[in-house]
């Protein structure tokens, strides 16, 4: 059994997603062990506390810069023994140190088909925006391993989602979380779990 922790710093909705999968059995060979919150008001707190999951507030604002973040998150990952972490709308940059301690075995989701709307500042309502922006017919959710590159690394899993006419960002954001992220981000982590994912010549390559 793979121990699974949680990165969040918000709502929650995708660590729901993945609480619900583990209890319905979606999730094959991991548990949900730990969530870490970077914010101490993220609801996704309460969501891991109704189900009786254990906690960590790891507040950013305690911590003068980057560096001496992703060590306390990357200390607290390791005492929590985490064999996957998943970034379940971590909305906070970490540095390459938690990438040398966790290589190939952190995984993000972000809501836009990468490589479009990704990277710096493309983060929560932003991406949707852009994407309105610019117009496009298709957006969706790309699951992809977390490197020292933001938002690009080897993509897992994606899933296409329409924009519709009169879209704004909050339905746009809503559609794209119901059809693709709350099912893909699942889906990965279970393959993960299940030692079915490999990474040959920097992609992602699922092995049935
Ligand atoms: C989700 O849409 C997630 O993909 C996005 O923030 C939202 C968090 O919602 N993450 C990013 O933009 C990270 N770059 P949640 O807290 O309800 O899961």
């Amino acid at each position: 059994m793979k121990n699974i922790a949680v990165l969040v710093s918000g709502g929650g909705t995708n660590l729901q997603a993945l609480i619900d999968a583990e209890k319905s059995g979606i999730i094959k060979g991991g548990r949900i062990t730990c969530v870490i919150a970077s914010n101490p008001e993220a609801y996704a707190l309460e969501r891991a506390k109704n189900n009786g999951i254990s906690t960590r507030i790891i507040p950013r604002k305690e911590y003068a810069d980057v560096a001496s973040y992703t060590k306390a998150v990357t200390d607290a990952l390791l005492e929590e023994k985490a064999d996957l972490v998943v970034y379940a709308g971590f909305m906070t940059i970490l540095d390459e140190q938690i990438v040398k301690a966790f290589p190939y075995k952190m995984m993000n989701v972000h809501p836009a088909l990468i490589p479009s709307f990704c990277g710096k500042g493309f983060y929560g309502l932003h991406v949707h925006e852009a994407a309105l922006e610019k117009g496009v017919k298709l957006s969706g959710a790309t699951v992809h391993f977390v490197t020292e590159v933001c938002d690009g690394g080897p993509i897992i899993m994606q899933k296409a989602v329409p924009v519709e006419n009169g879209d704004t960002p909050e339905t746009l954001q809503r559609r794209i979380m119901e059809q693709a992220e709350w099912k893909i981000l699942p889906e990965a982590v279970s393959l993960f779990c299940q030692d079915k994912i490999k990474v040959v010549d920097g992609k992602a390559i699922i092995t049935e």
